[in-house]
């Protein structure tokens, strides 16, 4: 079979738009994105993610939904492809390799957070959280932290359920799950939201959010932005590149990108305007309370409103889906190439690739340090410098008329804004903070 047409395609427009949110929206959203907003200072951070989001995340998404869209094969190859038809050097390939070794470190300490969002389905389920208060909340989640035998369980638990759904071919696995649950998890974080605005010190969150000052922000706080811009987004290591190459000839690019950012972000927003209110109400939390900070604020909320017992298990398992499809575009550009290579087949290449993540995942688990390392790497470094070079292929190396096509915008105003964002400003906005951190990180 030719490689190009053995992955499949979307069904429509809409079915990638909801893969491609269900890659998007996950843990970042809701776990990560409050707890360094609440590390890095509230509003100015905010301000600053929002700016990258807009300027460099949505147009360099288009950048590399338009080579995997182009290439129809997993990153590696799809790179191969545009770089020969653009009569240049393979090396160019590298974005891809690096683009699946960022996925598997990637998926080592996401499953981790996966398995404690798991673990808090039963937890929340069987009541242990009712009336609780923020210290007692933090202490239940300090004996996860504490039980690494019962961390690995999880974490292989979530593992495997990834592995189900890569396995069975994600074009097959993935629409069905984006359909119904996406929107479901929704409604669960604006109920969620309804209560903080009631119940918690909504005025206190929504200021720490919005207010921009200057004066807490750091340059690691705007590499932190920068770098979670592109982790929420899955942007920079091929997931969304590998998800393009399922996206159908006639559908929109621009427009459908858009609106898979403003969907990942919206969610981010009202996750933390759901979490803000509860952290502000409570007496011994604190917006900088760390990763642990979801863990400890909602079961809070859970434990003491009405019908928190169904709401809180709903959402844990809500936040599990997020995920669940999530982890499963980490594992996508890997499994998607070593599949074309025909040596293995795709169970067989997913089984491969899942257990060099699981393994990672348990050296998460026993040494903290190297979960913060993975996230940083992969964060602040790759998935930046992934970017960086996809927006120069694009903007830069890739033929005008190609691009212009691809994009079905022969003529159109917003073509050449576009086109001038991924040339001078993304790529020189994300050199300018990598640069601009390090030194201070020398001079410091
Ligand atoms: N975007 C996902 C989230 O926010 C994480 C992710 C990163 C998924 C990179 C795929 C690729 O949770």
């Amino acid at each position: 079979m030719d490689q190009r047409k053995m992955h499949g395609v979307w069904a429509n427009r809409w079915t990638f738009i909801l893969a491609a949110t269900g890659s998007a929206v996950g843990l970042g959203n809701i776990w990560k994105f409050p707890y360094i907003a609440g590390e890095n200072g509230g509003g100015a951070f905010v301000l600053v993610y929002l700016i990258c989001i807009a300027i460099v995340g949505i147009p360099v998404m288009m950048a590399e939904v338009l080579i995997g869209r182009r290439g129809r094969m997993s990153p590696i190859n799809a790179m191969r492809y545009v770089t020969k038809e653009a009569g240049l050097h393979g090396s160019w390939t590298a974005i891809g390799w690096m683009g699946v070794l960022a996925g598997l470190m990637i998926m080592s300490f996401y499953s981790v957070v996966a398995g404690w969002a798991l673990n808090y389905i039963f937890t929340t389920g069987s009541g242990t959280f009712s009336g609780v208060n923020g210290e007692q909340a933090g202490e239940l989640f300090g004996g996860l932290l504490g039980d690494k035998g019962g961390q690995v369980l999880w974490h292989s638990a979530f593992v495997l359920l990834t592995l189900g759904v890569v396995a069975a071919g994600v074009t097959k696995g993935l629409g069905m799950v984006a359909r119904v649950l996406m929107p479901f998890l929704f409604v669960v974080l604006i109920i969620l939201l309804a209560y903080g605005f009631i119940k918690g010190d909504f005025a206190a969150a929504f200021q720490f959010l919005f207010d921009f000052k200057f004066d807490k922000l750091s340059w690691s706080g705007v590499r932190i932005a920068l770098g979670h811009a592109f982790f929420t987004l899955s942007l920079g290591m091929g997931a969304i590149m590998a998800y393009g190459a399922y996206m159908p000839r006639h559908a929109s690019l621009g427009r459908t990108i858009i609106t898979v950012g403003v969907l990942d972000t919206v969610v981010a927003l009202v996750a933390g305007l759901a979490i803000f209110p509860i952290v502000f109400a409570t007496d011994g939390l604190v917006p900088s309370e760390g990763p642990g900070l979801m863990f400890v604020s909602l079961p809070v909320a859970f434990g003491n409103m009405p019908g928190g017992q169904v709401f809180g298990t709903l959402f844990f398992l809500l936040v599990s889906v997020a995920a669940w499809s999530s982890a499963v575009s980490l594992i996508e550009p890997g499994v998607a190439w070593l599949a074309e290579t025909k040596r293995f087949n795709r169970v067989a290449s997913t089984v491969l690739l899942t257990s060099v993540a699981w393994l990672g995942g348990i050296a998460c688990i026993y040494n903290g340090a190297i979960f913060d390392a993975l996230d940083f790497l992969t964060s602040q470094i790759m998935l930046p410098l992934g970017g960086l070079f996809i927006a120069i292929f694009v903007g830069w190396l890739m033929r005008r008329a190609i691009v212009c096509s691809e994009m079905d915008a022969e003529g159109h105003p917003l073509f050449d804004i576009w086109l001038f964002v991924v040339r001078y400003v993304s790529p020189a906005l994300i050199a300018f903070i990598m640069i601009a951190s390090l030194y201070d990180k020398l001079v410091n």
